[in-house]
């Protein structure tokens, strides 16, 4: 059940009532409150509807509805209304056959596109956001019963690739010497630069490739694959969703281009440049006030970025079907975004019906206050980064437990230490940049991943303890204790967030949620006695226990986090 609609319903059939129409905005109180929601939309309305905004309150508290779910309703301060929810119908809410998830029953096809690294390099720890935060919104997406179409857009084009593959070229690589693609590219580089021949070398590389030069397509061909299975070992490494099925690269829009082009001229929107094609449109103007373009062909008659993505936006559009296109891509590329998704709208490409969203993050920064890099200033190279958490984590697992065997100590080392990498990140709001901190995400304490996770291998534990089958359990709880009714209300609170996040694209709220009902947990697990109880209090408890854990669970599964039972 989502409690925030079925009580924003309500209250707008009593707002209307009352010749205040308008929508009511519920807000979950604060955390210690006791079944408590408030409406807090009331005063703006009566300010609209010229009536004191306490007299509306008290008579939208009249009119309202909510006998079956509320057990009390106050107004407070200056015209909110509280909602203290029925014990007995949060209870009826987590009866056993009542689903952990309502799915859509609007279905919708939304596109992701994520991690979409530049092939020409290794994955590096710019790309760990995207792709975690990416993977997040599409598992929570199609956990809603939504159709989630995942695209990897690689960049897997343009003029870097003459110097790779001449350089492979020339070395005779193979999958060994791609191995390390930091270190083969920057060997391609330094040559680039220093040697004049084989600059001039790789710049006919590109013209051969660009023109489809079978022999030179194969080279790309190769080269792109072995890249592209090292993508492929740190998505299943990260626990991450991708599949070599996603990937919709750059090159596969290439003779779209020119249609794109093309297209854009007969709506009369191109205009020549310095020789180069762009888009003017009024709403973008540099600092100067001067019109910015969106250049689309430059004059060497080459392709951009922009035109690529033009292309994307028309293939999710009319192959795809597409009602959303989410774009998990750095906070620095809001400029082409906003660029694209305008002329995308003006040239038709892009109808009303198909929303599209750029879902922007910030800097993944060190302790020192700038971009995470390696001591060297370096970039960390995300295979390097994985190692370091499967290592440190193993190591505190062992300390936590010396008791454990090296095979299960790595083993769960490896769950840990991955988790805390993708929660620490998950957990921040992504807009703004974040801090880097092993320390910090590694603590068993507060909003952690091992926190989580620790959490939900105590609740195993009680069933295992008390030889109980957690499965086999079924009924409707009883909420008696406060804590009992606290920890019912968090569980029954799981459906909104999910909602929420498939409106907003911040998973960090899950990470909120997640935190508070282990919290929760806790504090039921403190005063509310769950093995040593009796009879239909015991049963109850077990319920509840087993809620908690099955929703810790999945609410860690949705963001690509996973659970070990034992720890
Ligand atoms: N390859 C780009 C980069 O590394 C990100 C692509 C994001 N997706 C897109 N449709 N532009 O910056």
């Amino acid at each position: 059940m989502h409690i925030k609609a079925l009580l924003t319903e309500r209250i707008e059939t009593a707002l209307a009532q009352c010749g205040a129409p308008g929508p009511a905005i519920i807000k979950v109180s604060g955390r210690p409150d006791f079944g408590h929601y408030q409406a807090n939309g009331i005063m703006a309305l009566a300010k609209k509807a010229g009536q004191v905004p306490r007299d509306l309150a008290l008579s939208v508290m009249d009119a309202v509805d909510l006998t079956d779910v509320a057990d009390r309703l106050e107004v407070a301060g200056p015209g909110f209304i509280n909602i203290h929810l029925n014990a007995a119908w949060i209870a009826s809410e987590l009866a056993s056959d009542a689903a952990l998830i309502t799915t859509s029953t609007t279905p919708l096809r939304v596109v992701v596109d994520y991690s979409s690294p530049n092939l020409a390099k290794e994955m590096h720890v710019g790309h760990l956001r995207s792709t975690i935060i990416g993977d997040a919104y599409a598992r929570t997406m199609e956990a809603l019963g939504h159709l989630v179409i995942r695209q990897n857009h690689v960049g897997d084009w343009g003029t870097q690739f003459g110097m790779l593959l001449t350089h492979m070229q020339d070395i005779g690589a193979n999958s060994v010497d791609l191995s390390d693609l930091e270190a083969f590219y920057r060997a391609a580089k330094v040559r680039f630069d220093e040697d004049a021949d084989f600059a001039s070398k790789s710049r006919s590389t590109v013209v051969a490739l660009q023109s489809g030069d079978p022999k030179v397509r194969g080279w790309w061909q190769q080269f792109i694959d072995i890249s592209l299975s090292h993508c492929q070992e740190l998505y299943t490494r990260l626990d991450v969703s991708l599949t070599p099925q996603d990937v919709c690269a750059e090159s596969s829009y290439n003779d779209d281009l020119p249609v794109v082009v093309a297209d854009l001229t007969q709506a009369h929107l191109l205009t020549e440049s310095d020789g180069a094609m762009c888009v003017f449109l009024d709403e973008f103007t540099g600092k100067d006030g001067a019109p910015l373009p969106v250049i689309v062909q430059k004059s060497d008659g080459g392709y951009l970025y922009s035109t690529t993505d033009l292309a994307a936006i028309r293939y999710r559009n009319k192959t795809l079907n597409a009602d959303r296109a989410a774009y998990f891509v750095d906070a620095r590329q809001s400029l082409h975004f906003r660029q694209i998704f305008s002329v995308a709208r003006v040239a038709g490409f892009a109808p009303e019906r198909l929303h599209l969203e750029h879902m922007p993050f910030g800097t993944m920064m060190g302790k020192d206050g700038k971009p995470f890099q390696t001591r060297t200033g370096g970039v960390v190279k995300l295979a390097d980064l994985l190692d370091e958490a499967q290592a440190r984590a193993t190591a505190l697992v062992k300390e936590k437990n010396p008791a454990l065997d090296e095979t299960s100590a790595r083993s769960i080392g490896n769950v840990v230490g991955i988790g805390a990498i993708k929660y620490a990140d998950l957990s921040k709001n992504r807009t703004s940049d974040y801090v880097f901190d092993w320390d910090l995400m590694l603590s068993f304490d507060g909003n952690t991943s091992p926190y989580l996770q620790y959490a939900y291998s105590r609740i195993s534990s009680i069933f295992s303890r008390g030889e109980v089958d957690r499965a086999a359990l079924s009924g409707t709880p009883i909420l008696n204790e406060e804590a009992e009714v606290n920890l019912g209300l968090s569980l029954i609170r799981f459906q909104e967030t999910l909602e929420q996040i498939a409106a907003e694209g911040f998973p960090h709220h899950l990470c909120a949620y997640l935190y508070d009902l282990a919290t929760r947990f806790m504090q039921f697990y403190e005063t509310c006695p769950v093995l040593t109880s009796e009879g239909a209090t015991r049963h109850s408890r077990l319920l509840l226990a087993a809620r908690t854990a099955q929703t810790l669970q999945e609410g860690l599964n949705l963001l690509g986090i996973r659970t070990i039972e034992r720890m």
